[in-house]
């Protein structure tokens, strides 16, 4: 089936992962499961499986009850699978290193370093990724069950690690804030963006097969049979410090007011969601609520940063029209698809010391570009500050500090400087993967080499 969007852009939504370009249903909940493939046979017959119980992005009535699976590869995965040389040659060489492999550039050191991973994240054991979905433990148990019988029988295919996930109603994640707010239109799907100022973003910035924002097709992996409506998955474990980020700000800040504004201005966002940039002095949770409007800003009326600073979490991983200025940088080749989802439980309101419960974040990204996408937004915009003109600055929230960073609010009469940022996000593991179309599911499981 092609659905024609409002623009020229035509997308097979019948053949692209409904996972990649649906929201979630909110609240949820969801398990994501690792496996490893031992007996290529096996594994095959995995795929041939999975492929009916892989939801597509047609509209949401298509899907049962609001519940989905979605499924991806990483490179090894695709090598078990038997997925001839010159094809696996032909995926990105980021995707074919994987993720740990990158760490250094990543910022994954010390501590996020791949040698304090969670195993048997970032070994080559992780070969297949499933993540099930619902909107309620009744409805995940049903859709797990699918998982699971897709599994049944099958000893050459492992179950090697699991991981439970949540949203919870208020949309809000460990340190407290909404999440998920900002998203871009991926044109030709028909599902609007949360921001009306930026106009849809070509389909081919994230999915292989339509041409991108340069004009241009981008490299897709070959034969086109698997690579056509696929898309890079970035997945990543992100242990969050609660209890350490409220004691720093209570050391920062003189009164609870001054704590709660400290933290917005490192995000961004009040905690309801609300932008600083439309509510610099204090949370606004209407604003936060209304969709129509929690998007409806950019910072070219701040570019100094007095509402919101240019080194908060939000206006660095996006930074709108701040950069337009700079002729060089295009946002438009950076953004970013996100499916996040919390783990763990959440730390009880005022408690200040780190109870040991592991918290925080399955951070999902979904793109054709894992470079200038995933790469640079998480090297050049969260880790580095020269596009800011703070080269000694990282992102304060989600940045790879070491207890020497700092983060500048501006603010009149003199600027405010918070110093000595410790991490309060510690990775924890993580892999690239490779979503496939459903047709393309179909043709690993017919592969016969
Ligand atoms: C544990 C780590 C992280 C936490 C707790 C976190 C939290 C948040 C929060 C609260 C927001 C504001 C809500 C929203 O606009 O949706 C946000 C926005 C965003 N974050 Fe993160 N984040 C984390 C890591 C990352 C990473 C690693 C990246 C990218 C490499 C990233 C990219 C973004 C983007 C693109 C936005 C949307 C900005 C916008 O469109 O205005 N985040 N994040």
């Amino acid at each position: 089936m092609t659905v024609s969007g409002a623009t020229s852009t035509s997308l097979e939504l019948a053949d692209i992962q409904g996972g990649v370009l649906h929201e979630r249903p909110s609240p949820y909940v969801g398990t994501y499961l690792l496996l490893r493939v031992d007996d290529r046979g096996a594994g095959r017959e995995l795929v041939r499986r999975l492929h009916p119980v892989v939801d597509s992005g047609r509209s949401l009535p298509d899907r049962v009850e609001n519940a989905w699976i979605t499924v991806a590869f990483t490179y090894q995965g695709l090598k078990a699978l038997g997925v001839p040389q010159d094809s696996l040659e032909s995926f990105a060489p980021e995707f074919r290193q994987g993720m740990a492999a990158r760490a250094a550039e990543l910022g994954d050191v010390g501590e996020s370093s791949p040698a304090h991973w969670e195993r048997p994240l970032g070994t080559s054991d992780v070969h297949v990724a499933l993540a099930v979905l619902s909107p309620d433990a009744a409805r995940l148990e049903a859709v797990l069950d699918r998982a699971r019988q897709a599994r049944q029988d099958l000893p050459g295919v492992e179950l090697i690690w699991r991981q439970d996930c949540y949203q919870l109603p208020t949309g809000r994640t460990s340190f407290g804030f909404k999440d998920g707010i900002g998203q871009p239109a991926v044109e030709g799907s028909g599902i609007p963006g949360s921001d009306r100022r930026e106009q849809p973003i070509k389909a081919g910035e994230f999915i292989f097969g339509y041409p991108d924002e340069t004009g241009s097709l981008p490299p897709m992996p070959t034969p086109a049979a698997l690579g056509r409506n696929g898309t890079y998955i970035v997945f990543r474990k992100l242990h969050t410090r609660v209890a350490a980020y409220r004691r720093y700000l209570r050391e920062k800040a003189s009164s609870r007011e001054e704590a709660e504004l400290l933290s917005a201005k490192i995000v961004g966002r009040w905690p309801s969601g609300a932008p600083l940039a439309l509510a610099p002095d204090q949370d606004a949770p209407d604003l936060g609520a209304d969709r129509e409007r929690n998007n409806d800003f950019g910072y070219l009326d701040d570019l100094r940063g007095f509402k919101c600073p240019a080194g908060a979490h939000a206006r660095r991983a996006n930074p709108r029209d701040a950069l337009d200025h700079e002729m060089s940088v295009n946002v438009r080749l950076h953004r970013m698809i996100r499916r996040g989802t919390s783990y763990g439980p959440i730390l009880r309101d005022g408690i200040l010391d780190d109870d040991g419960a592991d918290r925080g974040i399955v951070f999902i990204f979904a793109g054709a570009h894992l470079n200038r996408q995933f790469e640079f937004v998480k090297t050049q915009w969260l880790n580095d500050g020269i596009f800011i003109g703070a080269p000694a600055e990282k992102d304060p929230l989600a940045g790879s500090n070491d207890s020497s960073g700092m983060f500048t609010i501006p603010q009149r009469p003199i600027r405010r400087r918070l110093q000595d940022l410790p991490p309060f996000v510690v990775t924890r593991g993580g892999e690239y993967c490779f979503a496939p179309g459903l047709r393309a599911l179909r043709w690993l499981a017919d592969l016969d080499t």
